[in-house]
């Protein structure tokens, strides 16, 4: 008789025949930096996760040092932000000062930057606009700038998360003819256009003020066009791709890890944890095993690292 229950019996044969190892290592740390007056502000949609200055980012990452994170995902929020972006490609920026800073301090600290036009611009989109619509090459010039100043800087890692066609082979020309060929790429490549994105959108005030990202980012209804994105940035060069969002997409992960060679990156994105926070605050479920069956999905569905803003709490808390 077979009784596949023999196996769950106890908690030893249970973790003798799992089958997907959590490591904490692949989890990778967002951080908000902030310029200007802001010293340290709860996002109010994402409780436990803030917007701070320079100063207080160095802080933090220290803590973070110290309890074991070594690998980061840097997003700017500017002071001023105007029609082309300028704030993310001008070589004083909050990013570019951040990582100068950061390096210095820490050469240990594995640092990823998102590179994209949003946050640094006044209409909110990811690219240039005109007549309102949002246009292709020109959007991958700012781009292609944006992510050699952050090399420059000292990023470990650039990650394109506009989803304009054709920026991860004109940003890999970019950083060779710069010298840059250790800096790597890791492409936001199946970006779905998601309703999960709102609470980020609110910490980086970077909602679009017209229409929305449709005309780029991927619609939800798809799956082999995730595969075709994929396939056409590692041609470009990308070292790693990416899913995104995590939860509502494991099939494109499972999908993807199936058909590729190179490592796979899941973003479980402000929206996936916000509703955690909020279901864990409101006693509706238990946060740690909340977050424990999620991080597990996510590494059964393929991912082979995963940005996650539950990634401080995991490691404080011991939760893995
Ligand atoms: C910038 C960017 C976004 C996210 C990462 N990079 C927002 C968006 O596309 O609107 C979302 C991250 C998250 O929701 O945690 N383009």
């Amino acid at each position: 008789m077979i009784r596949p229950r023999r196996l769950r019996n106890g908690e030893r044969i249970r973790e003798l025949v799992s089958e997907t190892l959590i490591e904490k290592n692949k989890l990778i740390m967002p951080h908000f930096v902030a310029e200007g007056k802001t010293k340290r502000e709860e996002i109010p949609s994402m409780p436990g996760i803030e917007r701070v200055c320079r100063e207080n980012l160095l802080r933090d990452i220290e803590k973070d040092l110290n309890a074991g994170i070594k690998s980061i995902i840097l997003f700017g929020i500017p002071e001023k932000k105007d029609d082309e972006g300028t704030g993310a490609y001008s070589e004083n920026g909050i990013i570019q000062t951040s990582l100068r800073a950061l390096k210095r301090r820490f050469p240990e600290l594995f640092v990823i930057t998102d590179v994209c036009l949003c946050e640094y611009t006044s209409h909110g989109h990811c690219g240039v606009v005109k007549d309102g619509r949002i246009l292709n090459d020109p959007s991958v010039e700012l781009i292609t700038r944006t992510a050699l100043s952050h090399a420059r800087s000292g990023a470990d890692m650039v990650a394109p998360s506009d989803m304009m066609d054709l920026r991860v082979s004109s940003i890999r020309a970019a950083l060779d003819s710069d010298g840059l060929q250790d800096t790597s790429i890791m492409s936001y490549s199946a970006k779905y256009s998601s309703a999960f994105y709102g609470p980020f959108r609110e910490a980086a005030g970077s909602v679009p003020q017209f229409g929305d990202r449709k005309t780029y980012q991927m619609d939800p209804r798809n799956s082999r066009e995730a595969l075709k994105e994929v396939f056409i940035d590692i041609e470009e060069g990308a070292d790693i791709v990416m899913v995104k969002p995590a939860l509502s997409y494991l099939d494109i992960i499972c999908r993807v890890k199936d058909s590729i060679e190179i490592p796979l990156c899941a973003y479980n994105v402000s929206g996936e944890y916000s509703m955690v926070k909020l279901m864990s605050l409101k006693g509706i479920a238990d946060e740690r095993m909340l977050v424990r069956e999620i991080i597990t999905s996510i590494f059964r569905a393929g991912a082979d690292m995963i940005i996650s803003y539950h990634t401080g709490d995991i490691y404080r808390n011991g939760w893995f």
